[in-house]
């Protein structure tokens, strides 16, 4: 226990100085990432406020996360970038904060790219910079009720992401005398030679681009009329998948269950302008706990995947989620796949195959009944993969339930009434810290299959569920009592249903 808390003390001490006593001091009576709420296979800042994933970029062997981030309270306020590195996505390890507000306003979301050609001249050839391409936002500005207060700002590291500076022209994108106008994501445009940065401008995203990360000429807009429209767009990413291009918008408030949600559109783009397959709008997740997720650039060749992770919250409640030392958490990273369901690309995604070095022990499941019990008194941290079997016709309604020997429980399952898979999370533990934290969170489902799989990460306060390998998903938060180590299937209807598969318990990844 001593030898973990000099750990954090020294960890502590880089990421905020200033914060150094009072942390050491609050942390002495816990164990290590052992305080109630806090999730064990998922990242979060040791301490204090943390939003956005921003400048996600795999480099010489490291996946990088910066996050947006306020190191001196649990609530959102001037925006630095966090820092953490991990060589598989799934242990991190924390580094002090990279970049600070300074005399243009605070750091908002970006990216960075890797910069190989030294196109910016801002490192050397045989040692090409990272370039963080981020948002500045200025707060007095704003309040003066100015409208050109957000504009495009770049940093440069030669040192692998250890240290930044600023570039000294900044900004390098003017405001164009629009109020929203955020979150540049940028990559390297192979077939022209560019760079394309794609910015969420309110209702819309522009894409520009740029020969150096230094100058940036407009080249399209896209959205207008376009995916939801009931908030402003965010964190935008425009990412290349086979022989089509996938376009992510965040959106708050606006998404299908409430407050903030990820849409996407699958189609075209040639180096200006982007056109989607048709005029659907659809979600990434349709739990209310993804938000402002983006993807890894610079993944190598070899690998080929396209890897994603999210912002585990929602701004309807994000800052009065009941845990006192730190607020929020990340998503696992997923992968992304482009499925064809009836003629159409859909979006699917799963957990990275790094997350199963966290298997421990195993149970397997073979029942069949109108109630089905999968887990007794079993694991708090879990990977379930099942597959729920109709012994009947077909697959109606059925529930899982996850719970504790509190009676906190939480609900999910298929619906046949609303034609939808659902999550339910009333009952789930403290749910009084908002009105909109609770109620049925709704995926309408074309349920056609006597079968449905189903993979289940759950953690002590978060579940991730992939339906039909990620054609549909869902996350959502909740707070239990205490952690869940219970898991039954029921049916209302009088055909038994049959659940197949394996449950793996989990190893955290703080106290490893
Ligand atoms: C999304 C967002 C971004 C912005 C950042 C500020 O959650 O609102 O648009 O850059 O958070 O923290």
């Amino acid at each position: 226990m001593k030898k973990i808390v000099l750990g954090l003390f020294i960890i502590t001490a880089a990421c905020s100085q200033k914060k150094e006593e009072q942390i050491v001091v609050e942390v002495e009576n816990v164990s290590y990432y052992g305080e109630q709420h806090r999730l064990q296979f998922h990242f979060s800042p040791e301490a204090h406020w943390m939003n956005d994933p921003n400048g996600m970029v795999y480099y010489e062997g490291e996946y990088h996360l910066f996050y947006q981030y306020y190191p001196d309270s649990t609530v959102w306020g001037p925006m630095h970038w966090g820092h953490a590195v991990s060589t598989d996505m799934v242990s991190w390890e924390h580094l002090p904060v990279a970049l600070y507000p300074d005399d243009l306003g605070y750091i908002f979301s970006g990216s960075v790219v890797v910069d190989k050609n030294n196109t910016s001249g801002l490192g050397t050839a045989e040692n090409p910079p990272l370039i963080a391409i981020y948002t500045y936002h200025h707060p007095e500005m704003a309040e003066q009720g100015k409208i050109d207060y957000q504009y495009q700002g770049i940093a440069y590291s030669t040192d692998k992401g250890r240290t930044w500076a600023k570039y000294e022209n900044n900004p390098v994108l003017p405001n164009p005398g629009i109020k929203d106008f955020r979150d540049p994501k940028v990559f390297w445009y192979e077939e022209g030679q560019k760079w394309v940065m794609s910015l969420a401008v309110l209702d819309h995203i522009t894409f520009y681009s740029s020969p150096d990360l230094k100058s940036w000429t407009k080249e399209s807009d896209f959205g207008f009329e376009l995916g939801g429209h009931g908030g402003v767009w965010e964190c935008p990413d425009l990412i290349k998948m086979g022989d089509k291009w996938v376009l992510l918008v965040s959106i708050n408030p606006g998404g299908p269950n409430g407050g903030s949600a990820t849409q996407y559109f699958v189609g075209d783009f040639d180096g200006k302008s982007f056109t989607p397959q048709d005029e659907e709008t659809r979600w990434i997740d349709m739990g209310r706990d993804n938000y402002a997720g983006v993807t890894w650039s610079n993944v190598p060749e070899e690998d080929g995947r396209v890897l994603f992770l999210g912002w585990m919250s929602n701004w309807n409640y994000a800052q009065v989620v009941p845990t006192e030392k730190w607020r929020s958490a990340m998503t696992v990273a997923r992968t992304f796949e482009l499925k064809t369901m009836e003629g159409k690309h859909i979006l699917a995604s799963y957990p990275v195959k790094e997350l199963e070095q966290l298997r421990g022990e195993s149970m397997t499941v073979n029942a069949s009944g109108t109630t089905v019990d999968l887990m007794k008194g079993g694991y708090q941290l879990a990977d379930m993969n099942l597959t729920v079997i109709s012994e009947g016709e077909a697959l109606g309604q059925f529930e899982l339930l996850l719970f504790n020997n509190d009676a906190d429980t939480l609900r999910f399952g298929y619906s046949e009434e609303s034609q939808s898979f659902y999550i339910n999370r009333d009952a789930a533990g403290n749910n009084e810290f908002s009105e909109e934290f609770n109620g049925d969170q709704l995926a309408p489902f074309d349920l056609n299959s006597k079968e449905m799989s189903l993979r289940v990460l759950m953690d002590v306060g978060s579940v991730e569920i992939f339906v039909n390998g990620g054609e549909l998903v869902m996350t959502s938060l909740y707070f239990p009592s205490s952690p869940f180590t219970n898991a039954q299937l029921v049916t209302k209807n009088p055909q038994p249903i049959k659940a197949e598969g394996t449950i793996y318990k989990l190893k955290g990844i703080w106290n490893r």
